[in-house]
């Protein structure tokens, strides 16, 4: 199914103030000035307003705070709104919170994403032309790969995370809301991205925070683990090819061909910010410390994107190193950002979870 452009439609798109919420919402905003484009999100500790402030007042957005666990509150939105439709990225996202709250994790990103399927499910009712369910998830869903290998869209899903458990989780009812009712869906799973706006409890950020103030980097374990890196605007680009143009009932792996050991990438973030700060080569590097490993870590992530690519003709286009340089370089040009987030509940969470 393509959904042609141009047209008049309303598109709900949860977790909007979230860090690739954020980017999805600006992208559609800007590019589609005939959509109304509803952002509703909780505002959790990761959600921050700040995040969109650019484009806040354009007459085709409306942000409006909600919990998508209230499955009430989201009937009554969707009837109001009669979305077209739902672009979902709310979610609870970080791994270790997970292992601290796996309840948590369950009530937001499986109750939730059930309540926004069963809320379209009733407003389209069964009259789906023009009207698409487009679930955002992770690679994470697939477990760990060892040495080699990619994960494709083929791969068995293989959960290690309560956090990836739950995502798994609501891939499934995803799709077996298209399987039973018919629901018009479209699910992606993307490898771990990186840019502006990205809450500083995630490696890349927390690392740039806490060199910016020379705290200690806590890599875990080893820092042998290998993830796949993207840059946040590459998403962003491949959530709006794949709402527009990606085959119902069909899931797409997006994924930077990008592999990194942690502790290669720390260095490199290190050296790339001891030039930023006009430090002493290497006076980054000693921060790093060694910490505890995390429980059930995957070693490694990477993504086979060739679908993508050969069905919607995407691919990255941002070479990694120039997205860490442009990332660094927001970060150092929003401290107002950073001091925001530095405060409060994140201060506690963080002070509680580093603790040695
Ligand atoms: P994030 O934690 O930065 O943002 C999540 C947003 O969801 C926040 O704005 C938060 O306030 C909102 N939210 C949380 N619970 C809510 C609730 N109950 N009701 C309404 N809003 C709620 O996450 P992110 O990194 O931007 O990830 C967005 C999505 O992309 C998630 O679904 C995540 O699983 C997926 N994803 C993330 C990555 C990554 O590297 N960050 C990679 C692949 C997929
Ligand atoms: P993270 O950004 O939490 O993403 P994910 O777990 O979803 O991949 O972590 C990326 C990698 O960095 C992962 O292998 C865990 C590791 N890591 C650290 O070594 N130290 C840290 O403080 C954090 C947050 C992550």
């Amino acid at each position: 199914m393509h959904l042609s452009l141009g047209q008049k439609r309303t598109v709900l798109i949860t977790g909007g103030a979230g860090f690739i919420g954020s980017h999805v919402v600006r992208k559609m905003v800007l590019a589609y000035p005939s959509y109304q484009i509803v952002n509703l999100d909780k505002l959790t500790y990761a959600g921050n307003l700040e995040n969109l402030k650019d484009i806040e007042k354009y007459p085709n957005y409306k942000f409006i705070k909600g919990d998508i666990v209230d499955g009430d509150f989201i009937n009554n939105l969707f009837s109001k709104w009669n979305f077209d439709g739902v672009i979902h990225l709310a979610a609870e996202s970080h791994v270790d919170r997970s292992i601290e709250a796996p309840l948590e994790f369950v009530k937001t990103n499986v109750l939730g994403t059930v309540n926004l399927l069963n809320a379209s499910k009733s407003i389209w009712k069964e009259n789906y032309q023009g009207k698409r369910f487009y679930h955002i998830s992770t690679d994470e869903v697939y477990g760990s790969l060892g040495e080699t290998g990619l994960f494709s869209e083929i791969t068995s899903y293989r959960p290690n995370s309560p956090y990836s458990a739950s995502k798994a989780s609501s891939d499934h009812f995803v799709r077996s809301y298209g399987e039973t009712y018919g629901l018009p869906y479209v699910i992606s799973n993307c490898s771990n991205n990186y840019g502006p706006y990205q809450f500083p409890e995630k490696l890349i950020p927390l690392f740039i925070n806490n060199i910016i103030q020379h705290k200690p980097l806590p890599v875990y374990g080893d820092g042998k683990y290998t993830r796949d890196w993207l840059f946040v605007e590459d998403h962003a680009e491949a959530i709006d090819l794949i709402y527009h143009k990606g085959k119902n009932k069909e899931s797409y792996n997006i994924g930077g061909f990008n592999e990194w050991q942690n502790i290669d990438m720390v260095k490199l973030l290190c050296s790339l910010m001891d030039k930023r700060l006009f430090r002493d080569k290497g006076e980054s590097e000693k921060l790093i410390t060694f910490v505890k490993d995390r429980p059930g870590h995957d070693l490694r992530y990477a993504i086979d994107a060739t679908k993508i690519n050969k069905e919607l003709g995407w691919e990255p286009s941002v070479i990694f190193r120039e997205g860490l340089e442009r990332t660094i370089d927001w970060y150092l040009a929003n401290v107002t950002w950073l001091d925001h987030v530095n405060s409060g509940e994140y201060q506690n969470y963080y002070n509680t979870r580093y603790k040695q």
